[in-house]
């Protein structure tokens, strides 16, 4: 088993060998430990600084960085685009130069272009960790799901999983595949037609248009947000058609005649993708996979910084 990274950065789940995913999961199992102990903090990355640079909005996922970086005593400064001389027209590449002269070691980016992670890690002499970027890939949120899924049914290979929503939009479906394939599962991806990007069969994942075979096959079913934000036209006619069509309701779960689990990466619409009384029912684990999200990103911190054993 190794003890390091294969890469430098995380930048995307495609990088990263399954070896490397097993890593950052058995290290996530140690640092969940931790953070279950009345005394939550380690000494892991004491003489680290990590600056979160955050061009697009976040609840989880900046939250979670910062109270993992805290839980390993990390110096941590906190940038936000909306407060930053972005609005006086100064450069990404520019904006993070000056950053990193105040002597940063690792930089936390979620940026909306996609390809924003990669064109930092080649132009600056510092870590970087892809909190997301655009349409492209969440490798955190896609890691803290899978171990989500190991942590819940015992293993990843073989098990079934289908990804319901806004795929074409979407770097958390993206990431998911990319990461549930590497190890082992199988893979549906299922939503309207005009919302699912073609040739992604190439990825190895079965498609399904139609929600009730979706959930009649799968073992988990995740269920995305409709990135309104991010479509330039008009996929489905309504939200209420979407609703009736791919939102997943407790008569319908009911109904399948098995024991699904049900996640989201979040932000929820209550009422959309799922309603109230599944969000909240005993089969979702949304809130587990935010409790893991914090040992997760724990792990990816603690490895980037090329703090596991030689
Ligand atoms: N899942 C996720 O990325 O949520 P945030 O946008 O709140 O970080």
């Amino acid at each position: 088993m190794a003890t390091q990274l294969s890469v430098n950065h995380l930048l995307g789940i495609k990088e990263l060998t399954p070896g490397d995913i097993e890593l950052i999961f058995n290290t996530a199992d140690n640092f969940k430990d931790v953070i279950n102990r009345p005394i939550k903090k380690v000494p892991s990355l004491r003489d680290t600084t990590v600056s979160n640079l955050f061009f697009e909005n976040s609840t989880r996922t900046r939250l979670s960085f910062e109270l993992a970086e805290k839980r390993l005593s990390a110096d941590i400064i906190n940038f936000s685009s909306s407060s930053s001389s972005l609005n006086k027209g100064e450069s990404l590449l520019d904006t993070v130069k000056n950053i990193l002269a105040m002597k940063v070691d690792i930089i936390v980016m979620r940026h909306p272009k996609p390809g924003a992670a990669v064109f930092l890690s080649k132009h600056i002499d510092a870590k970087i960790i892809n909190a997301g970027d655009g349409t492209h890939e969440h490798p955190s949120q896609a890691l803290l799901d899978a171990y989500s899924i190991r942590e819940k049914l015992g293993r990843i290979k073989g098990v079934k999983v289908a990804i319901v929503g806004d795929i074409m939009h979407s770097r958390v479906a993206l990431s998911n595949i990319l990461c549930l394939k590497k190890l082992g599962a199988e893979v549906m991806v299922c939503g309207p037609k005009t919302l699912i990007p073609k040739h992604i069969e190439s990825l190895g994942v079965k498609v399904e248009t139609d929600l009730r075979k979706a959930l009649g096959w799968c073992d988990v079913a995740n269920m995305l947000r409709i990135q309104l934000e991010r479509q330039d036209q008009q996929y489905f006619p309504s939200i209420r058609e979407y609703v009736m069509l791919y939102g997943v309701n407790k008569k319908l779960l009911d109904s399948i005649n098995k024991n699904i689990v049900v996640m989201h990466p979040g932000p929820i619409n209550r009422g959309v993708e799922v309603t109230s009384d599944v969000a909240d029912s005993k089969q979702s684990i949304i809130l587990d996979q935010v409790e893991n999200g914090v040992a997760i990103r724990m792990a990816i911190l603690y490895l980037i910084a090329g703090k596991g054993e030689n």
